[in-house]
């Protein structure tokens, strides 16, 4: 995908999109020649790759750095840049102020967090051109108000609560709604209600698209393992045994051989 136009079609015609997380030139290069849809560099890097706790600690400069860094290597594909922790509750001036530094470092839209509260705010940033991509749900920057890393909407009162602010957003002008960790029944609902495409993680399999962590993709991720997540390789296992081998010809002087000497 090259515009945000395409998830809408896509959405129309029933073809679920696929897209990952990317932090860095490298990985962005590798996902560029595949044939994953769309990226986000989400403000998870402040987990993944600086190992903090929680998103908490990402902000504008952390995610500046690493948007320029997918772009570089990321020519071939729509490049969708999360609004780290408070930015877009700092007033208007800051919020477009971020957003000017992510789409100058190579953003394509941003992802906010949040339900009604931001509405107001997301519908100001539509309206000055930029592409809005919405999350509800398990919104990792409230976890101190929401008690930890745990399914949302699960009672009828939770359940409207994010249907409703689903609507919102949609109202207020995203092209797409992200549906974290919440039942798939209640995800199915507000995908048949929305006539924009919902993106889920941990949403079940009746959203309009799918997102994933890369390094949780391939394995990468040491100690997270939710129900969610479907591995495809197992990078930390293939990860130490090249490393290990690279070790052993070190210390046995089988590397380098006279073929790679100069
Ligand atoms: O930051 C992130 O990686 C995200 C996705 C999990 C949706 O927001």
């Amino acid at each position: 995908m090259k515009s945000i136009t395409e998830f809408q079609k896509y959405k129309q015609s029933g073809i679920p999109i696929s897209m990952i997380t990317c932090y860095d030139y490298w990985s962005a290069s590798i996902i560029n020649k595949t044939d994953i849809d769309a990226v986000l560099v989400g403000d998870s890097v402040a987990m993944v790759m600086h190992g903090y706790k929680d998103t908490i600690a990402a902000d504008v400069r952390m995610m500046a750095l690493h948007i320029s860094a997918v772009h570089k290597g990321l020519t071939d594909k729509l490049l969708i840049a999360d609004f780290p922790f408070l930015a877009h509750r700092k007033g208007k001036k800051y919020a477009l102020d971020a957003v000017e530094i992510f789409m100058k470092q190579g953003a394509n839209a941003v992802k906010i967090e949040g339900g009604s509260p931001v509405a107001d705010l997301i519908r100001y940033i539509v309206d000055s051109g930029i592409p809005v991509m919405g999350h509800l749900g398990l919104t990792p920057q409230s976890i101190n108000l929401l008690g930890g890393f745990q399914i949302q909407g699960s009672s009828k009162e939770a359940a409207d609560r994010i249907f409703t602010d689903a609507k919102r957003l949609e109202d207020a002008g995203c092209f797409a709604i992200v549906l974290e960790k919440i039942p798939s029944n209640l995800a199915k609902r507000i995908t048949k209600s929305l006539s924009v495409p919902t993106i889920g993680i941990g949403a079940g399999k009746h959203t309009s698209g799918q997102i994933l962590v890369l390094q949780d993709v391939l394995g990468l991720t040491m100690n997270f393992n939710p129900k969610y997540l479907r591995k495809y390789l197992n990078g930390i296992e293939l990860i130490t045994k090249a490393l290990n081998s690279y070790n052993a010809d070190v210390k046995k002087k089988k590397f380098p051989s006279s073929k790679e000497s100069y």
